[in-house]
């Protein structure tokens, strides 16, 4: 196969994804990032974010010397075949993607490069967006390049799953070296290929994440008529599922979405919209309806105590989804805030992610070590991330462990007729009560 050097710049969760997948598949790859710390940590072989998988591969590429970590640009970038961004961007106070480090990683692109380089986008980036850095770099250096959008489509908690499984990966390059060039370093992870144009590729990201941001959306308005309707949204999805035109994936109804990505990526694509004078209308529905979905079982939960003011509630899971120790914009830290606000006590548990928990929630929010110790003594319970180990909590358990036993299933983790026969006060999400 045809083995190239590339540099990663950024360890984040894409950028360190990426650099043990292409070591892995046989390319030497040199991984900078800013922050000494983390790569210090990383040359101890020590992955700074919880992901299945990563460290093991992280471990076994580095020891076989095709990985390695540097804070130098000068020294990833030497003799570079491929340049990969993969740096945050984060969103700005009025929705748009702050492009600073994107930035300065092309003005060190334009002092270190010495040869022919391909520089491929993995952040995610608005349209447009290569096209400038390709432009600011032919005003900075007579080194030859090509600008490349390749951008990334996992999953965080199966992200080297996604890797070596993923349905497609798009190349969207303007010239057909770099095209071709892409392709073949690709090749070992035997995933379709697509290739087009890069601004076509950029707005693939942007219009993949904001589908799939719809869908929940969707099937949430679909859960709250299934509530008011005596319907149950799990079979609807289903049943909507089974046409091929539809699918079964992300009609899971829930408390909405949160993570990384999607938030930000509909908000930064409502205002790239707004930048061509487009009023994208139905993606602004779709984040209100997220807005209101991650209050829901707040709301649920005053309609059935009348006040929360004084009561115990014990909230499992803080995590935006299982698997991760991620919290960025978790439901669960809406959902603390909200009760916090009406007056309850909150004691939160969750496997991983009770440290970055401490952080994010209110101060007034306790944490316990366990969720049978965050339930005993609980008026009622929110589910808030469907781990495993939440999920296997038996109906009786609640039933023993909380005062008078009422549950507010955010993920729809149970059996109705079992909550139902163990006397629980039972809601859930789109189901009949
Ligand atoms: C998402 C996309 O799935 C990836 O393809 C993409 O690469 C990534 O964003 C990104 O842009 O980097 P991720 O944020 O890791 O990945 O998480 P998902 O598994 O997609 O879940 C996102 C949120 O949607 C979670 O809060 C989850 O609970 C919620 N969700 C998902 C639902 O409420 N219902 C569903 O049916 C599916």
């Amino acid at each position: 196969m045809l083995s190239k050097n590339i540099a990663v710049v950024g360890t984040g969760y894409v950028g360190l994804v990426t650099g043990v997948a292409l070591s892995e598949i046989g390319h030497t790859v040199t991984c900078v990032d800013v922050d000494e710390e983390k790569v210090a940590l990383l040359k101890d072989g020590v992955s700074p974010i919880y992901e299945p998988e990563l460290s093991e591969l992280m471990k076994k590429n580095y020891e076989a010397g095709r990985l390695s970590f540097t804070t130098s640009h000068r020294i990833a970038f030497a003799g570079a075949d491929a340049i990969y961004i993969a740096v945050g961007t984060p969103q700005n106070e009025d929705g748009t993607a702050d492009l600073r480090f994107i930035e300065s990683v092309v003005r060190n692109i334009a002092d270190y490069i010495t040869k022919y380089v391909v520089i491929v986008t993995k952040s995610t980036v608005p349209v447009g967006t290569n096209h400038h850095i390709k432009r600011y770099l032919e005003g900075e250096t007579e080194v030859p390049f090509d600008v490349v959008s390749n951008p990334e489509f996992l999953r965080e908690g199966s992200a080297i799953q996604d890797t070596f499984d993923g349905d497609r990966i798009v190349i969207g390059a303007d010239t057909e070296m770099a095209a071709t060039l892409l392709e073949e370093m690709n090749e070992p992870f035997g995933i379709p290929i697509f290739k087009t144009d890069v601004r076509s590729a950029e707005m693939i990201k942007y219009a993949s994440n904001a589908f799939l941001a719809t869908k929940i959306s969707f099937v949430n308005e679909i859960a709250t008529l299934c509530e008011k309707l005596e319907a149950n949204v799990e079979d609807v999805a289903h049943g909507m599922g089974l046409d091929k035109r539809i699918g079964e994936k992300f009609l899971q109804a829930g408390i909405g979405y949160g993570g990384s990505c999607f938030p930000k990526d509909t908000n930064a694509l409502v205002q790239i919209a707004g930048n061509v004078e487009h009023e994208f209308t139905l993606l602004k529905a779709v984040i209100e309806v997220n807005y209101k979905q991650q209050r829901l079982l707040v709301e649920k939960a005053k309609q059935h105590f009348g006040s929360l003011r004084g009561k115990r509630i014990a909230l499992l899971g803080t995590a935006f989804k299982p698997n991760t120790d991620d919290m960025r914009e978790a439901a669960s830290t809406v959902i603390a805030e909200e009760l916090v606000l009406a007056g309850a006590q909150v004691v939160a548990y969750d496997p991983i992610a009770m440290a970055q928990a401490k952080v994010e929630f209110p101060e007034a929010v306790n944490f316990a070590e366990s969720a049978e110790a965050a339930l005993d003594g609980a008026d009622a319970a929110f589910l808030v991330t469907e781990w495993e180990e939440f999920k296997v909590i038996k109906a009786n358990h609640y039933v023993k462990l909380l005062k008078k036993p009422v549950l507010f299933d955010g993920r729809n983790c149970y059996n109705l007729e079992e909550m139902k026969r163990a006397g629980l006060d039972y809601y859930s999400v789109g189901r009949p009560a």
